[in-house]
């Protein structure tokens, strides 16, 4: 449209402007013309380490949602970082402040402290190790950084479970009890049946006490309000209609999905299997919808089929559009910039010790 081609103007405008002094990241779940106005994009992991080790930029646009942001802010602005830059942080901006992630939501820092706090007088917390999903605020990394855990994303669950299981004889999981329990299950020490702990519930989570000192894993009772609308009957129908079809799937979808796909991963390995597939392939992808109908559009050699009759898409992803990464790219040229995300000192030092154990183990 012509609007958007003028905010594309103005967006290159500010590009040329700043040169190599800003850098714009994106999530492989953003709109198409997002993507197209990044430097770089990944998944999870990946856009961690692009953070980590971005060296000539003075300030990061980040196009995906809050905890990726906050993530970003204390990676690219760890102590060695300022001192190579002579003390100058990274300025990270999220284009708009209600992108956040629902998932994320449902695991706040006093519920952890409380459930942590109630699970000491049943187990022995010692050898109890938190492993939080990268999709977390920063005060839980911290926690977690605190307590001798690690953050994992979608594509190193499997290594942090086993670092984890390294170091204590349990593990406690959030927020994401379908990425913990598709991975742990695939780790075969695990048993089927994970006490999942329900922060509303009057006592222990909803388990009782022996439950919990039968178990290796502890979920939380979190999930992807997208992932969770793939269900069974959308492989079956799939595999009726197609023969030869392969399912590919995120690890956030729930157990009963995950265990019927072919092939599962992070958007990073989902995309590289497309990739790597023949010409004529046949697919269909359980993940958000901007991914799947990009990787439709940039692989018509291949039927790709969205794994699912109703639209699922992150609708806080989906803030992410032009007006506001230009809205968000002007402002900061002009020396008036908005949407800062700043980690405190406190809770940055603390994230980044559990931030650091997920760079190492992948
Ligand atoms: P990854 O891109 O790391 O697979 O994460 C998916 C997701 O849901 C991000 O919010
Ligand atoms: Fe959160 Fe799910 Fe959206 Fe990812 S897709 S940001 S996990 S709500």
């Amino acid at each position: 449209s012509l609007e958007n081609d003028q905010l594309v103007e103005r967006i290159e405008a500010v590009r040329k402007q700043m040169g190599p002094e800003l850098l714009i990241l994106g999530h492989h779940y953003q709109q198409d013309e997002v993507i197209a106005q990044t430097d770089l994009t990944g998944d999870s992991y990946k856009l961690s380490k692009l953070a980590a080790d971005s060296s000539d930029c003075r300030a990061i646009a980040f196009c995906g949602v809050h905890f990726m942001a906050e993530t970003a802010d204390i990676l690219a602005n760890r102590p060695e970082k300022i001192a190579q830059r002579d003390g100058q942080r990274v300025r990270v901006m999220l284009p708009d402040l209600a992108a956040g992630c629902s998932m994320a939501d449902m695991a706040g820092i006093q519920q952890i402290e409380d459930a942590w706090d109630e699970l000491s007088e049943v187990i022995d917390t010692e050898k109890l190790i938190p492993v939080t999903y990268i999709n977390s605020a920063a005060s839980l990394k911290a926690f977690v950084g605190q307590h001798g855990g690690i953050v994992c994303t979608s594509s190193n669950a499997k290594a942090a479970l086993e670092w984890a299981f390294q170091r204590g004889s349990r593990v406690m999981f959030f927020p994401d009890q379908h990425l913990g329990r598709n991975t742990a299950l695939g780790m075969d020490i695990i048993e089927e049946q994970m006490p999942v702990w329900d922060p509303f519930a009057e006592e222990l989570g909803g388990n009782t006490e022996k439950q919990l000192e039968a178990s290796k894993v502890i979920l939380w009772k979190g999930h992807c309000s997208v992932h969770q609308m793939f269900k069974p009957e959308h492989v079956a129908m799939f595999r009726k209609q197609h023969p030869g079809i392969k399912i590919l799937v995120h690890p956030e979808c729930p157990r009963d999905v995950f265990e019927l796909a072919d092939e599962s991963g992070s958007t990073g390995k989902i995309i590289e299997c497309v990739e790597a597939a023949e010409p004529g392939s046949k697919w269909a992808i359980g993940t958000e919808l901007h991914l799947v109908n990009r990787l439709k559009q940039e692989h018509p050699e291949q039927e790709i089929h969205f794994l699912s009759p109703v639209v699922c898409m992150c609708a806080t992803m989906y803030r992410i559009d032009l007006a506001h990464l230009c809205w968000t790219l002007e402002n900061l040229a002009a020396g008036t910039p908005v949407n800062t995300i700043e980690v405190d000192e406190e809770t940055a030092r603390w994230s980044l010790v559990a931030l650091e154990r997920m760079l190492e183990v992948h």
